[in-house]
Formats: C-alpha cells, sequence, structure tokens
C-alpha cells in the first residue's frame, strides 16, 4: 500500500559531534531540535547507526528490543525521570509517578476493573454522536472557505465531552479543565530544561484539578447519603467501589486517581487522533481505501493503528536508570547504561525497527498487535487503553466520513503544536460550501 517517502537524510551524527566539540550545550539543544522536528529521519540514522545514542546529557535508545527492554524493567529503568513532578502537581503519589510498589500494582488492577473493557462499545456510541454533531455544527457555521479547524472544533471537545461523560470529571468548564491538564502534562513531559514558571504553573494547575475534584467527591457522598441516584461514571463508581481494609483506598486516593483521568487522555487523545488523520491524508491511495471501509469500524479501525504507528503521540518516553545495567547485552549494540543515565526510549523509532516489523515503511494492515507501542508497553502501559482506543478510532471514522476531508497545503494545513508535542491547530479542507474536495 502506498508509501510516503521516508528518506534518510543523514549527517546527523556529523553535525552533532561537530556541535559537540565547539559547545555541549548547543548539541543537546540540536538533538532536541531534530527529535521535535525531523525525527524521523534522525532516528533512521540512529537505528542504523548509533541504536544507543549515548550523549553526555541523555542516551537515546532507538530499537524495537531496546525500547521495550527499557519499558519492561522498570526497576531499572524508573519513572523518576518525571515522576516527582507529577507526584508535586497532585500533591500525592500517582501510579506514573512510581514503580513496582505496592500502591501501583493495586491502584492499576483497581482502576483496570472500573475502567472496564466492556464500556468500549457505550463509549464509541457516546463519541459517535458527539463527534457528528461537533461536525454538523463546525461545517453549517464554519469559515467560508469550507474549512475547518479541527482539534478546537472537533478533537479536544470530544476528548472532553468523554471526560465529562463517561469519566465523570467535567471541570468547571472544557477551558479551565484543558488548561489544568495542559499545564501538568507540559511540565511533566516537555520541561527539559526544568524552566520554573512551566513548574510553577503545574504545580498551581494540579493544586487546582485536585481541589475540584474533591469538592465533586464531597457532592457524590452527599447524594449518596441522601439516597439520591448517582450517574454510572468512573469517577461515581470508584466511591462505591471498596478495597479491603487496609489497603488504603483512602477519599485522597480517589481523588488522585481520578486526577490521573484527565491528564491521561485531555491532550493525548486530541494529539492521536491529529497524528492519525494527518497519516491517513498524507496517503491519498490509503485515504481512499480508509474511507472505503469507514461504514464498518472492525475494517476502518486498522487504519488508525497504522496511522500511529507512523506517528504515534508519545514519540519518546523517559526513563531514569537506576542502576548500571548492560542494554541489549550479548548483541553488537550491548551499551553499559550508568546509574543516573537520562534515557530517552522512542517508540516513534522502535516501530520503524526492520529487524522486529517486516518493511516498516509500507502502510499495512496485517501487523499484529504486539508491534503497537503508542500505547507505552510494560510496567505502565497504558491504563486508558481500552477506552482511548474506540474514541480515537471512532473520532477519526466520523470525520472521514464526511465527504471531501482532504488536507490543505502547508503552512495552513500544518498541525500545530505547542512545545512540538501538544497539539494546537489543524485546519482541514471540506467538500462543503462548494470547496474542492480532493
Ligand atoms: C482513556 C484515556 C486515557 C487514560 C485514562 C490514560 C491513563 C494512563 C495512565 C494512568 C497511565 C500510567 C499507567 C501506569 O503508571 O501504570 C498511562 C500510560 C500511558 N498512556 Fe495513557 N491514558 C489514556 C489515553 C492515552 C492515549 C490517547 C495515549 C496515546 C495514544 C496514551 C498513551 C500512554 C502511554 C504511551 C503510556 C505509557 C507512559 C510511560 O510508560 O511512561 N494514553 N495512561
Amino acid at each position: 500500500m502506498g508509501a510516503v517517502e521516508q528518506t534518510t537524510a543523514g549527517g546527523y551524527l556529523e553535525a552533532y559531534e561537530q556541535a559537540l566539540a565547539r559547545a555541549p550545550m548547543s548539541a543537546f539543544g540540536l538533538v532536541r531540535e531534530w527529535m521535535r522536528t525531523d525525527w524521523r529521519n534522525l532516528f533512521a540514522e540512529l537505528r542504523e547507526r548509533r541504536p544507543v545514542f549515548v550523549t553526555p546529557a541523555f542516551t537515546v535508545v532507538t530499537r524495537f528490543a531496546d525500547v521495550t527492554e527499557v519499558l519492561s524493567h522498570e526497576e531499572v529503568f524508573s519513572v523518576r525521570a518525571f515522576g516527582p513532578r507529577l507526584d508535586a502537581a497532585l500533591g500525592a503519589p500517582f501510579m506514573l509517578g512510581r514503580d513496582a510498589t505496592p500502591m501501583n500494582w493495586r491502584e492499576k488492577g483497581l482502576m483496570q476493573a472500573i475502567l472496564d473493557p466492556g464500556d468500549a462499545a457505550r463509549v464509541r456510541d457516546l463519541t459517535g454522536r458527539l463527534a457528528d454533531d461537533l461536525l454538523d455544527a463546525a461545517l453549517s457555521g464554519g469559515a467560508s472557505d469550507g474549512s475547518v479547524e479541527a482539534v478546537g472544533a472537533l478533537f479536544r471537545p470530544v476528548a472532553l465531552a468523554v471526560c465529562a461523560r463517561y469519566f465523570g470529571v467535567p471541570g468547571p468548564d472544557q477551558a479551565t479543565l484543558s488548561r489544568w491538564t495542559r499545564a501538568v502534562v507540559a511540565d511533566g513531559f516537555a520541561n527539559f530544561v526544568g524552566d520554573p514558571a512551566m513548574r510553577a504553573a503545574s504545580e498551581q494547575a494540579g493544586a487546582e484539578l485536585v481541589g475540584h475534584l474533591r469538592d465533586l467527591l464531597a457532592r457524590h457522598r452527599a447524594d449518596l447519603a441522601a439516597g439520591r441516584d448517582l450517574p454510572d461514571d468512573v469517577f461515581t463508581r470508584l466511591v462505591r467501589s471498596s478495597l479491603p481494609a487496609g489497603t488504603g483506598l483512602t477519599d485522597e486516593r480517589i481523588v488522585t486517581n481520578m486526577a490521573g483521568m484527565p491528564l491521561g487522555f485531555v491532550e493525548s487523545a486530541p494529539g492521536a487522533m491529529a497524528e492519525a488523520v494527518e497519516q491517513l491524508l498524507l496517503r491519498p491511495d490509503v485515504r481512499a481505501e480508509a474511507v472505503a471501509a469507514a461504514p464498518d469500524p472492525d475494517r476502518f479501525d486498522p487504519y488508525v493503528w497504522e496511522a500511529l504507528r507512523f506517528s504515534p503521540f508519545f514519540k519518546l518516553i523517559p526513563r531514569l536508570c537506576e542502576r548500571d545495567h548492560v542494554l541489549a547485552a550479548g548483541t553488537p549494540r550491548s551499551t553499559l547504561i550508568p546509574a543516573g543515565t537520562f534515557v530517552l526510549a522512542a517508540p516513534a523509532s522502535a516501530m520503524f525497527d526492520a529487524d522486529v516489523v517486516p518493511q516498516p515503511e509500507e502502510f499495512r494492515l496485517d501487523r499484529p498487535r504486539h508491534h503497537r507501542l503508542f500505547f507505552g508497553s510494560g510496567h505502565h502501559a497504558c491504563l486508558g487503553v481500552h477506552v482511548a482506543g474506540p474514541v480515537i478510532a471512532e473520532t477519526v471514522r466520523r470525520l472521514l466520513l464526511r465527504p471531501g476531508v482532504h488536507l490543505l497545503p502547508p503552512p495552513r494545513g500544518r498541525v500545530e503544536r505547542s512545545l512540538g508535542i501538544f497539539p494546537d491547530a489543524f485546519v482541514l479542507g471540506t467538500g462543503a460550501k462548494g470547496q474542492e474536495g480532493r
């Protein structure tokens, strides 16, 4: 199936080494900038020439086996790379901030039971109705040329409405909940230089989110005590649930775990939708096939998963190496990673490793599920996967069921991202208002 040219421009390692000899700080900045803007070509060169890319500031891991090795050894490669910042924002430990603790084991298990995979059909149905209403509004009231800014008109409001109606976290209003999550997630995952303003904004936003959830919990408790009906959502299920005495599911633990729902979802779902739509529309033959398959979700969804392989929302997953570890032991890539190393495992690169993923440049629908790393892997694999999958796929499906959706030429048609990660805007052409659908 049609492939967009994925050329290896090359020359990154030489440019890096020259910069390193002149000014180390600028060399790290260069690599960070490439990882933001030119990651595909950078990773292709690293996989081939320097699969474990050691710099004095961080180590980038690019091959499939090595990325999964990092992500499955939580006792060696810990989330202390960002966990303390999440804890500081929430004022309490959260599962994604701790490794292999009894609390992590217990609460992930509980939250897995509460986020019942059996909810997938209900969530998909909800998403479909939300997406259609938003698309109707956007297409009838949008720009005079029929273009639609999909992040603001569709992706983000779908995620926020699912967060309100399925998770039971509406926020005081959508804009505030969005601002809180962005501030916390940005500091946790994109504040590479430790900017104090980003840190302060995260702690302020986290405190406001936690305060809001405490109020909501108090209201749920009062409603339960008064015998009033509660809606069936994740929050109310958690309020009604119990763990054996002594295992510590206090109200504060409920609040912390509920805070993790918007934090896990409100940026990453719109981000993944934008990535998937862009990858599908970049390939005219793939787009045509996906549109033809769109009436049937079972046929359509594999297009979305393959699109996300080409461009996952989380391209890099940070870890801190806790003790000396030989990565890829017994292979030519074998590398000692000393304790204290900041490690960036790159799923975006791993899913293009031809040793594991055959003909990675080809857009194929028959790839096995274990080749997909866009929901993470190992100890911290995504808790929300059974909900997030239907939300992403159904939103993209409803969009592509509208006739004439197409990419606009750059710069207008580019996905705009803050900090190179968070989706801000994606203007799409549509067949509406006489605009030529392509
Ligand atoms: C239903 C919505 C979602 C919720 C509630 C959610 C929640 C979470 C939580 C709590 C974790 C940490 C699990 C742990 O520590 O064991 C996690 C991990 C992760 N999630 Fe999600 N998530 C959601 C949607 C998404 C989406 C849309 C994506 C991207 C496509 C995503 C990608 C990831 C990744 C890559 C990890 C691993 C992070 C790591 O290993 O450091 N999640 N998610």
